[in-house]
């Protein structure tokens, strides 16, 4: 079911049998109260929709569903900034802090209020309209961890003008593409980010990336790091120019009244073909989806502190680092940097410092905590922790248990969360003070949720019966409308298999409790790190060197990283691989696509196992990756070739593990 390389994951899952029922002292405060399973699912999605968003005109009908086109709270006008902060302030929160920020280095430290918020916002927005930026004007943010990025979509969300946020860490091609796919008019950046005591160059990518996306006319640059960028006369402006000397007033700059439908932003995600999908995601719909699930899988109370340590660009970021806990009012940790930099304890002080009640984070991250050992977190006061999340991938029940015993103190219920960029929002999570957690399981569909594991032919599998497609049947509020350009592919993708499901691409199995255990992609899709990453998305990559005659991309199993990319290359001419080529070809992906997606592993091959119809066989390549004993090769064109490659694998012409 799951791919080949999981395969031992799901044999250690699947004999998982600990169980950790809520404590009573929990229970008693939770959102989630007994019974919170058995609301009508229209119902709580119309109720929570109405109390929890403040509305310029109420909807009137709660949802449309002419599969796969969804639409929710139809009817209704409101704007996302309004609900994440203006309303805030006007309702006497303007003291409460909203983000605790934290730089590199660690003593350049800022607590912005609501009213700050809402001061920075509206000079923001004040600013970009200053430059042309309106209603349906399509920008591009490709930024860190810095303030100017939550106000950043926060001023765009204003306006009613749909944005893009790049990941800092993509390259100059995936930036432009991205640009150019969608057609923005306008970028906003930062001329560099603090990383490890470094300068990590923005500003000088984002140059490169404009000149493959030319429907970019104009450049917002935050001055971050220092010193001087180019700048392009006419084109380029810096943040400082633009916003600070605009108004504050809110009345200077009202919230845009948005549709519910309205387009609020994309968000490019990895396919598996090469080129990344738009995913859309709408205004009402969304932000019901994540501040619901933020305020009751998080336990979020008016005094919690919330740490979400992503990074904004990625979809957790967006769902909840910015609107979902913004729009609940709750006060945040932002931070810029690496949690070894300056030293390995970086965490644990933040955790110290702003008493931290809910960390989410990802279980590569656990993992390599795990590896640096206890000593980092001994001398810290963890004690602030209530409620510790886990996303991304799924989470082996050893990295569960350390962080639940030496994070949490053993006292933190642990939510698995699983969901997914298409999602919008948490799917399959615990609910604590609620659910009977058990290590490797995310547990059970959030209210509203109806999620199920499919068989092959569409029947779904029942509890305990096995493993299978991991669906759901039924729409739900945050989850995305479609792909930009391309209906086909949406239709292809997600709504061809099963006449009545979405199909996730994950394999999961139900377990006799109803508990949902998720397996991994059952795609091309890998997951390193926690992020997507498509196998013919570096294959692309590779081939488009010069030297490379063939390419084929396989992951395996990685302890840290979930899984690693290994690479199998044949170089034009029959050259031989060095290991010169080895660096110059991760470099290559490094540059094509972004750090994250250069292998682990390249090896050379004089050339690649294909079946008589010319079709590489990754299956077997997965073998090799894996150190496992060979599959069947009979289909293959000269079953010798792979032998070949296990020898030479092997025989260790691999590249060092840079990570
Ligand atoms: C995987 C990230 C198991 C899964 C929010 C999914 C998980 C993909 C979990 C989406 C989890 C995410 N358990 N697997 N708790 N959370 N995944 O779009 O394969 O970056 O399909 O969204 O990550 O990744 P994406």
């Amino acid at each position: 079911m799951a791919q080949d390389g999981q395969s031992q994951n799901i044999d250690a899952l699947m004999a998982e049998s600990r169980t950790y029922p809520p404590g009573p002292a929990f229970t008693e405060q939770a959102n989630a109260k007994p019974g919170f399973y058995d609301q009508d699912h229209d119902e709580f999605w119309e109720r929570e929709g109405r109390e929890r968003l403040s509305w310029f005109t109420d909807f009137t009908k709660l949802k449309e569903w002419d599969r796969p086109y969804a639409k929710w709270y139809l009817g209704g006008k409101l704007n996302a900034c309004y609900n994440c902060v203006d309303r805030h302030v006007e309702n006497g929160l303007g003291d409460k802090v909203a983000y605790y920020w934290e730089g590199e280095p660690v003593d350049e430290r800022l607590t912005i209020t609501y009213a700050d918020l809402q001061s920075r916002v509206i000079k923001a927005a004040n600013g970009f309209k200053s430059l042309g930026i309106g209603k349906g004007t399509k920008v591009a943010v490709y930024m860190g961890m810095i303030p100017e990025a939550p106000v950043t979509l926060l001023a765009l969300a204003r306006l009613g003008a749909p944005f893009t946020f790049v990941f800092g860490g993509f390259s100059a091609s995936a930036l432009g593409s991205r640009m150019q796919e969608m057609e923005c008019e306008y970028l906003i950046t930062q001329d560099a980010a603090n990383r490890r005591g470094k300068p990590g160059p923005l500003k000088p990518t984002a140059d490169e990336a404009m000149d493959m996306a030319p429907t970019v006319k104009t450049c917002v640059t935050v001055k971050r790091t220092g010193p001087d960028v180019e700048m392009k006369e006419g084109r380029d402006h810096w943040w400082s120019d633009v916003v600070d000397g605009q108004d504050d007033d809110p009345k200077s700059c009202p919230c845009e009244p948005m549709d519910s439908e309205d387009l609020f932003f994309l968000m490019f995600s990895s396919g598996t073909t090469g080129r990344p999908k738009g995913i859309l995601h709408t205004t009402a719909g969304y932000l019901a989806g994540v501040s619901t699930t933020h305020h009751y899988v998080f336990d979020i109370k008016p005094d919690t502190v919330y740490w979400c340590a992503a990074d904004i660009g990625w979809i957790t970021g967006h769902s909840y680092i910015v609107f979902g806990p913004l729009i609940n009012g709750t006060t945040s940790v932002m931070y810029e940097g690496t949690p070894d930099f300056p030293d390995k304890a970086r965490w644990w002080q933040i955790i110290e410092r702003y008493k931290v009640n809910v960390l989410y984070t990802a279980p590569t991250t656990i993992r390599t905590h795990m590896k640096w050992g206890t000593e980092a977190l001994q001398g810290h006061d963890l004690s602030s922790l209530k409620v510790l999340g886990s996303v991304g991938e799924p989470i082996n029940p050893e990295a569960w248990i350390w962080y639940r015993d030496n994070v949490g103190g053993g006292k933190c219920p642990v939510v698995d969360t699983w969901w997914q960029t298409e999602t919008g929002m948490i799917m399959v999570t615990p609910l604590p003070g609620v659910t009977t957690l058990k290590p490797g399981s995310a547990t059970k569909p959030f209210v509203g949720v109806k999620a199920a594991v499919y068989d092959e032919s569409g029947k779904e599998i029942a509890p305990g019966d096995g493993a299978g497609y991991m669906v759901v049947k039924e729409p739900w509020p945050a989850m995305f409308r479609g792909l930009l350009n391309d209906d086909q592919r949406f239709k292809d993708t997600y709504w061809s298999q099963f006449s009545d499901a979405y199909l996730a691409g994950d394999g999961a199995r139900v377990d006799d409790d109803g508990d949902f255990w998720m397996m991994g992609r059952i795609d091309d899709v890998m997951n390193v790190s926690g992020h997507r990453l498509s196998t013919i998305e570096i294959e692309s990559a590779l081939v488009s060197h010069p030297d490379v005659a063939q390419a084929a991309v396989v992951s395996r199993s990685d302890d840290t990283t979930g899984q690693a990319i290994v690479a199998y290359v044949t170089l034009n001419d029959g050259a031989e691989g060095t290991s010169e080529k080895l660096t110059e070809l991760r470099e290559h992906v490094g540059k094509e696509i972004g750090p994250i997606a250069k292998p682990a592993n390249v090896v050379f091959a004089d050339s690649l196992p294909m079946t008589r119809s010319g079709k590489i066989m990754r299956r077997l390549l997965k073998d090799v990756a894996e150190n496992r004993e060979l599959g069947d090769t009979t289909t293959l064109a000269d079953p010798s070739v792979v032998h070949e490659i296990k020898e030479r694998a092997e025989s260790g012409k691999e590249a060092d593990k840079e990570g």
